[in-house]
């Protein structure tokens, strides 16, 4: 069962990023999500004690809810670090920085970067801790079930569907990635960092 986790950001203290944004995106989209993945959740445990799984790759309802599945949990998890490392002063600090300058040279450089990401997805970008390179990577995914890497533990979530900006912004996405590095808690990317490099897989 997916619970809905409430908002800890004070949505009037965001640049850049309104209010009524923040509310239809969490109050409305991601809630739909956890509703959805524990529909989905309660159908497939229907249908298994029904044992009448059908495993078909053209149609069945075991497809069906298989697809809808993995969008519907990726768009929990993928908005829950979304909301949780946003409300910040914008002001980069922690061992994440120095991971991040390793890799990309300096934090300017991984901000171009990753905002052209950003411009370059149809849904997320994302820095990542990679387990099996054991090293900060950044991916995109144009949908929350597709582009996904498994053994990759998102730390920076960035939204770039319209949703997240169009109220704002119109059509300016630049302006509202802008305005997501504006609005980073650095000491919360940090913790999530600190969890995240303690696995490693080979
Ligand atoms: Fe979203």
């Amino acid at each position: 069962m997916k619970t809905l986790k409430s908002l800890k950001v004070n949505a009037d203290i965001l640049r850049g990023i309104s209010r009524k944004t923040v509310e239809i995106h969490h109050g409305k989209l991601y809630a739909g999500y956890v509703n959805k993945s524990n529909e989905i959740s309660e159908k497939l445990g229907a249908l298994r004690k029904s044992g009448k799984v059908e495993g078909n790759q053209i149609y069945s309802e075991l497809r069906g809810l298989k697809l809808g599945e993995t969008f519907a949990v990726n768009g929990v998890y993928l908005h829950e670090n979304y909301f949780a490392i946003l409300g910040g002063d914008g002001v980069p600090r922690g061992e994440v920085v120095r991971a991040i300058e390793e890799k990309w040279r300096s934090m300017d450089e991984f901000k171009s970067y990753f905002s052209a990401c950003g411009m370059a997805a149809r849904g997320w970008a994302i820095l990542a801790w990679d387990m099996y390179e054991k090293r900060l990577m950044q991916y995109n995914c144009d949908a929350q079930n597709h582009g996904g890497i498994w053994g990759a533990i998102p730390i920076i979530a960035m939204d770039v569907y319209e949703h997240s900006y169009f109220i704002d912004t119109g059509s300016d996405r630049a302006a509202y990635i802008k305005a997501f590095f504006d609005n980073l808690n650095w000491d919360k990317i940090e913790e999530l960092y600190q969890k995240a490099k303690k696995y490693e897989l080979d």
